[in-house]
Order: C-alpha cells, then sequence, then structure tokens
C-alpha cells in the first residue's frame, strides 16, 4: 500500500511528476472536479493544526471527494485510550485514504503497519512533515523556476521543527545546493541531520547570526519555535523571540530572495514584511492545497491499480 511517511518515499521523478499535475491543477481546475467522486479522505487530527488540516479536506473537496475528521485527539477514542493501531483498523472500515497528525514521532509508520489504504503523514511531533514539504518544494518551484542552485537559510527552532526536517531531507536530492542553518545554540539542528546532510556532500554552515548570510541567501526559511516541544516554559520564553524577521533586517538581502514560512507564525517575521514581493508564505498556502491534491490523486491511483 502506499503511504506517504517520509518526503524520501517519494522519488525526485515523483515529486517532479505531483509539480507538473499540481501546476496543471492550478491551470485547469475544471478538469479534477470529479477525479475523487465517492472516495473519502480521513482526517486524524491529534494535534493543533489549521492549515494542514484545512487544506487536506478543502483538497479532497475539489477533487470531488468526501471528508471524514476528527480535528481533537480529546474528542475521540484516543482520549479513552485507545491506540494508533485499532484507531486505524477502524477508520480503515469508513475511509481510502488517511492524513494524520500525532504529536509522537514514529506514529504515521505505526498507523500504515495496521492500513490497508494510503496513509499520509501530516506530522509526526518533531519528526517529519512531508506534505509541507511538498508545498514548500513547489513554492520555490514556482518563483525561482529551479530546485538547484540554490543557497537556502532555515532560522528559528531547527532542533524540533519538522518542516526544516522534512525540507532538509528533500534537498539532499538536488544539485549544488548550500544551506545555512541560524539558530540559537540550545536549537541547532539534530546531530543526525548534519550527518545525513555530510553523506549527501550536502555544504552546510551553522550560525547564531541571522544577518550573516543573508545577501546570500536565494531562499530564507523562517519558523516558529515550537512551544509545544519545550519541557520547560522558561526556556521557551528564553528563546521565542531569538530572530525577528523585518524590513530592516531584509536590506541586505537579494531582491530575488523568497521568504518562506510554514505557518503559524508568533513573532519571528514583523506583519510589515508581508507587504514586500518576497514574501511568499501565503502563496504557500496556497500551493499546498494542490499539491496535496496531486498526492491524493497519486496514493488513490496507486491503491486501485
Ligand atoms: C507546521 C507544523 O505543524 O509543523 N505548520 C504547518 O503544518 N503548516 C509548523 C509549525 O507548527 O510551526
Amino acid at each position: 500500500m502506499r503511504s506517504v511517511i517520509d518526503i524520501l518515499d517519494l522519488t525526485k521523478e515523483e515529486i517532479a511528476e505531483l509539480i507538473s499535475v499540481a501546476e496543471d491543477i492550478i491551470q485547469n481546475p475544471d478538469n479534477y472536479r470529479e477525479k475523487c467522486k465517492h472516495k473519502k479522505l480521513a482526517t486524524l487530527f491529534f494535534e493543533p493544526s489549521t492549515r494542514t488540516r484545512l487544506s487536506f479536506e478543502a483538497a479532497m473537496y475539489e477533487l470531488g471527494g468526501n471528508v471524514l475528521s476528527i480535528s481533537d485527539g480529546e474528542s475521540s477514542s484516543a482520549s479513552k485510550g485507545e491506540s494508533v493501531h485499532d484507531t486505524i483498523k477502524v477508520v480503515n472500515c469508513y475511509a481510502d485514504v488517511i492524513a494524520m497528525r500525532h504529536p509522537k514521532e514514529g506514529a504515521a509508520l505505526v498507523a500504515t503497519m495496521a492500513s490497508d489504504i494510503p496513509v499520509i503523514n501530516a506530522g509526526d511531533g518533531g519528526h517529519n512533515h512531508p506534505t509541507q514539504t511538498l508545498a514548500d518544494l513547489l513554492t520555490i518551484h514556482r518563483e525561482k523556476g529551479t530546485l538547484d542552485n540554490l543557497t537556502v537559510g532555515f532560522c528559528g527552532d531547527l532542533k524540533f521543527g519538522r518542516t526544516v526536517h522534512s525540507l532538509i531531507h528533500a534537498l539532499t536530492r538536488y544539485e549544488n545546493i548550500k544551506v545555512v542553518l541560524i539558530s540559537p545554540e540550545e536549537l541547532k539542528l539534530p546531530d543526525y541531520m548534519l550527518e545525513d546532510m555530510a553523506a549527501h556532500g550536502l555544504e552546510y554552515v551553522e550560525t547564531t547570526s541571522l544577518e550573516e548570510y543573508m545577501g546570500e541567501l536565494d531562499v530564507l526559511y523562517m519558523t516558529r519555535v515550537q512551544k509545544e516541544r519545550f519541557f520547560n516554559e522558561q526556556d521557551y520564553i528564553r528563546l521565542k523571540d531569538s530572530y525577528i524577521l523585518s524590513p530592516e533586517k531584509l536590506m541586505p538581502a537579494k531582491s530575488d530572495m523568497i521568504i518562506l514560512h510554514p505557518l503559524p507564525r508568533v513573532n519571528e517575521i514583523t506583519v510589515a514584511v508581508d507587504e514586500d514581493p518576497r514574501a511568499c508564505y501565503f502563496k504557500q498556502v496556497l500551493n499546498a492545497k494542490f499539491m496535496r491534491m496531486a498526492l491524493i490523486l497519486k496514493v488513490l491511483e496507486e491503491a486501485t491499480k
């Protein structure tokens, strides 16, 4: 059964194909309005979400399908102690495809083991978030015209930020990518990720300064400090405003640099930056829906083969 737990579950060629399907959906939405007629997507969200759940649901509706939803773990039998395994077995009786978000790393993998229908990981703890990466890749591709030869800065919570981990994994596949890792000491990218980049020959530097490499970046990926993953509130309070991107901070940046953020934003980008033509984070939200449409189509097609 075709599930997507990690962005690397998709080959580079499959990602290129998803990008071209998403582009076609953007150009010819009417051709897709009935593609998933009589199909059901179950969105199982055991962690808060606005964009990811709604965009999966909007994606399925735009394909003519239907949606079953758990939007809050507390209102499901998980709160009575039901395991992920059992919940997935039950949902297999109702739906054709599952999108699941869970606070525990590895929960999506456990779900695939119990499932006969495709499972799409919509975020598992601080681990992976492959469909956000698909949205990021489409946005970079649309704005820069390529996924190669880019210097990409990641700023903020690189330790717990699953969107960062997934996008870096994806970038290991492309040519001549340089990565600039900007974070406080306490929120550095985990060692296993650094080792992975080194193993793939991805060039990277680490810095605590947002200013240091600003002029060299083609993409600046800002992130929120992941409050829910901290054990200690004091640490969160100390670190939460480590980086605040403002129009002044952008002065040395290239005129065609793009600014991404998976959202939600807290304080890390001032509202004044939204007016800057380089700010692409709301375009990213829309692109996410098109990539999720392309992905739902793909996994359902493969499931019925
Ligand atoms: C991200 C997530 O949930 O990991 N949000 C999203 O899906 N767009 C980022 C975050 O919550 O900071």
